[in-house]
């Protein structure tokens, strides 16, 4: 080649655009992950719905699309619910069926447009739930295509066994031998293996994730290879997959640098100031952190039992309830709560607040970015699971990490406070607890490791990255 061959070669910046699911725990990662590749040098378009842009706060846009050199440019496409999104469908199946026909139409005219106006797409890469994307990229362009899952490699091996059929709906057996996992009961599977009934839209979704993946260049994963290294191993071998997480920023696995704008959108306003003042008068590990993430609610009863779990724990406690639950907790709760004792707020800075020397754990819902990010700034976990893969996230998290305890419920599927108590004094209190703390802390080193140069996660990236500029050039 000549050189100046050559030189024409490298001015070429791969353009990748980065297609999320519209809710707060898809595109998160999906931002944090752009990130990553704009400090590789690559040119980022980030889409998602027109609603969904339009239900993130303000701050959100301008942090995206700031002159700082993480710049991202955000576009849209079209759910066919340009005013409200999912929450102005009749269902979820509507919804879905009416986004599955205008996605495809409008992502197409967006590649189209970004072509004429001399900035043409090289790779499209998409959330999982949006696999169509990938007809798209592959079909009608003829471009590159990766899937990215934002859901762990043990629950995607999982949902694909169903797809595959390899694992027979309705359930008959009492435990499930998955290869790369442990052994799992029934109950341990992800509940839409169980109760797919009651959201046959979001069942339809998730099963169908693997029906165009013979077409993906790549299949990115937001996990880490030592986290779930056997399942990696075995899918490794049946598709092109490359971990690449955690996708939480670097700079808060060093804890520097803590600033609101450095991480994902956020779909609510939070008081980030009242939060961190608040968990500033602290002593250090003496707070229990509670969430649930941005989707699923606690019923009122359950509200009620872990109010009263937390009050009765006598711990200091911050508790997100979102604006739309807040109805739920009982009236005494708030008229005799001490806020100085448990802060109750409608959403917070997560990773701030778990980056926080004052908490001590971590009582969640088990989310996958949730999962991720307490593993990743080593806190120790009281998993209390609600649906779909945070019910084998939380078997993680207790059985295979051992990072966490998990709360038990009763026959009517109800945690009670005596069981959310004895989990707080275990984690905070028990000689096991320390055990935990330091099974946390592995992790967490194995995690900053994975993303740190040379290690599994940034590896995969660079080779991702180099692929991509020469499959381009
Ligand atoms: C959903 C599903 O529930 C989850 O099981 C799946 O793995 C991803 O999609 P969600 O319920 O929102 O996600 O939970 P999670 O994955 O934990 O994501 C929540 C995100 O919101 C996290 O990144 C968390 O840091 C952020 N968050 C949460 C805040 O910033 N503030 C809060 O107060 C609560």
């Amino acid at each position: 080649k000549s050189l100046k061959k050559m030189g024409e070669e490298s001015k070429h910046v791969a353009h990748c655009l980065v297609l999320a699911y519209p809710a707060q725990g898809h595109i998160n990662p999906m931002i944090e992950f752009s990130k990553r590749l704009i400090q590789r040098g690559l040119k980022i378009t980030l889409v998602s719905t027109v609603s969904f842009w339009n239900t993130t706060t303000p701050h959100t846009l301008k942090s995206l699309s700031s002159s700082d050199p993480q710049n991202i440019q955000v576009e849209s496409i079209s759910d066919g619910y340009d005013n409200g999104g999912l929450a102005a469908a009749e269902s979820l199946e509507i919804y879905k069926e009416t986004f599955w026909k205008v996605g495809p139409r409008t992502l197409s005219n967006l590649i189209q447009k970004l072509a004429s106006n001399n900035n043409p797409v090289d790779c499209v890469i998409c959330d999982g739930f949006l696999y169509w994307a990938l007809d798209v990229a592959k079909d009608e362009f003829g471009i590159l295509g990766a899937l990215f899952f934002t859901q762990p490699c043990a629950v995607n091996n999982i949902y694909f066994h169903v797809y595959k059929k390899w694992l027979e709906l309705p359930l008959s057996e009492s435990e499930y031998l998955i290869p790369g996992l442990p052994k799992l009961a029934a109950s341990e599977l992800p509940s839409f293996l169980y109760d797919y009934g009651s959201y046959p839209g979001y069942f339809d979704i998730i099963r169908n994730q693997f029906c165009n993946i013979h077409k993906a260049d790549w299949v990115l994963a937001n996990t880490f290879y030592e986290l779930e290294s056997q399942v990696v191993n075995w899918l490794k071998e049946i598709w092109p997959l490359k971990t690449i997480g955690p996708c939480v920023p670097s700079m808060y696995l060093d804890k520097r640098l803590l600033h609101d704008n450095d991480y994902g959108v956020s779909i609510y306003d939070q008081n980030i100031d009242s939060c961190i003042k608040w968990l500033n008068d602290k002593t250090k590990g003496s707070v229990v952190y509670v969430s649930f993430g941005s989707m699923a609610g606690l019923t009122e009863k359950q509200t009620e039992e872990l109010a009263f779990g937390l009050k009765e724990s006598d711990c200091y406690f911050l508790w997100v309830v979102r604006d739309c639950d807040h109805a739920k907790i009982p009236k005494w709760f708030l008229e005799t709560n001490d806020s100085e004792k448990g802060l109750v707020v409608t959403w917070c800075p997560q990773l701030l607040v778990l980056t926080h020397d004052a908490v001590g754990c971590f009582l969640t819902h088990c989310g996958w970015n949730s999962t991720l990010e307490a593993i990743c700034f080593g806190v120790p976990t009281i998993a209390m699971p609600l649906w779909t893969d945070q019910i084998t996230n939380a078997k993680h998290i207790k059985d295979v990490w051992k990072m966490g305890v998990r709360v038990d419920a009763d026959e009517k599927g109800l945690v009670r406070r005596e069981s959310i108590g004895n989990c707080i004094k275990e984690i905070l209190e028990s000689e096991k607890g320390n055990e935990i703390k330091n099974n946390a802390l592995k992790w967490r080193n194995l995690a900053k490791d994975s993303v740190d140069e040379g290690g599994s996660s940034d590896q995969n990236i660079t080779e991702f990255v180099a692929k991509l500029a020469q499959l381009c050039s």
